[in-house]
């Protein structure tokens, strides 16, 4: 494929690719000298629709330590403000001679919608309450280093919000393609009633899922989009579904614990979880880097076989 728009549209076989060659790029962005030639003929230009700090400084570090040209955009202080189109604005960043679009977007459709106009490669980097392909991949990287390399038959639960998360369904379909056993954990009114056709385990009980998975992957919720009304205080929701350190105390053996970050500490999971020997949080956004350089390198690799 000549894009990344979702991991839904990606074979089992791709996202075992773009692993392994993460695996390598891992290796090198641990050496002393942390760059490799590979796009030193490419320019990406950062596309931010939506506010972002760990997807965006790590695309930008991927492309500069695969040595690419880099632009960065955020809509905020653009022509965007002016009223100028989003197809407008990418086929005039595209006329100074652009080969990638790295791009988060608050719409679902802007990233099928580009694909079909332009010729450069667009890698999604989050579309509303879509897909998060590239986050999705760097939470299987990061489970597959904790859990000793094979996700089959591990059994992986993302607690939380997962009516507003594009993090939540990108896991959903990137897991099962490598073999894992996902459940999804929270409050009913933000768990979608798709989940179980898309043979996802549905359960609204904290302490049950936390005593059967191998993998707590906690989502935050969502705020900013969805109607305040709706939820409980905050308070509540941390003592009903949050991931508290008294719930991991009780268990009588490790878990894994993950989340994408933005971090809500006190909410969806209490800071002594957050920071604990168990936690890879921050492992995660270590590896987003190489995962990322992955995903680049390949599309380039792509493009130029035509
Ligand atoms: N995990 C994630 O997408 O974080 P940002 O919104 O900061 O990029």
């Amino acid at each position: 494929t000549k894009h990344v728009l979702g991991i839904k549209y990606l074979t089992a076989a791709d996202v075992e690719l773009i692993l392994d060659t993460a695996l390598q790029f891992k290796e090198v962005i641990n050496r002393p000298i942390k760059k490799v030639p590979s796009l030193r003929d490419t320019t990406v230009a950062n596309l931010f629709f939506e506010n972002s700090t760990r997807t965006r400084i790590s695309f930008e570090l991927a492309e500069k330590r695969l040595s690419a040209d880099t632009v960065n955009f955020s809509a905020a202080s653009s022509s965007v403000k002016k009223g100028e189109t989003l197809l407008d604005t990418v086929n005039n960043i595209l006329a100074m001679k652009v080969d990638m679009v790295v791009m988060r977007h608050p719409a679902p459709g802007a990233h099928h919608f580009l694909a079909s106009k332009i010729d450069a490669s667009i890698v999604n980097a989050g579309d509303g309450t879509h897909e998060h392909p590239t986050q999705a991949l760097l939470d299987a990287y990061s489970m597959r280093d904790a859990l000793g390399g094979d996700l089959r038959g591990k059994k992986i639960c993302i607690f939380g919000d997962i009516t507003h998360s594009r993090v939540a369904l990108s896991n959903v379909f990137c897991l099962q393609k490598l073999g894992a056993k996902v459940r999804v954990c929270g409050p009913p009114t933000l768990i979608p009633k798709h989940m179980r056709s898309l043979g996802v385990e549905v359960s609204y009980n904290v302490d049950e899922s936390l005593a059967w998975c191998d993998v707590a992957n906690v989502l935050r919720i969502q705020l900013e989009r969805q109607d305040t009304k709706f939820i409980p205080s905050l308070r509540e929701y941390n003592r009903h579904f949050g991931i508290t350190r008294e719930r991991v105390d009780r268990l009588d053996k490790p878990v894994v614990i993950m989340h994408p970050g933005p971090i809500n500490r006190g909410v969806e999971i209490d800071t002594a979880v957050a920071d604990s020997e168990h936690s890879i949080i921050l492992e995660q956004v270590e590896n987003g880097v190489a995962v990322r350089m992955a995903v680049l390198y390949l599309l380039a690799a792509r493009r130029k076989e035509g």
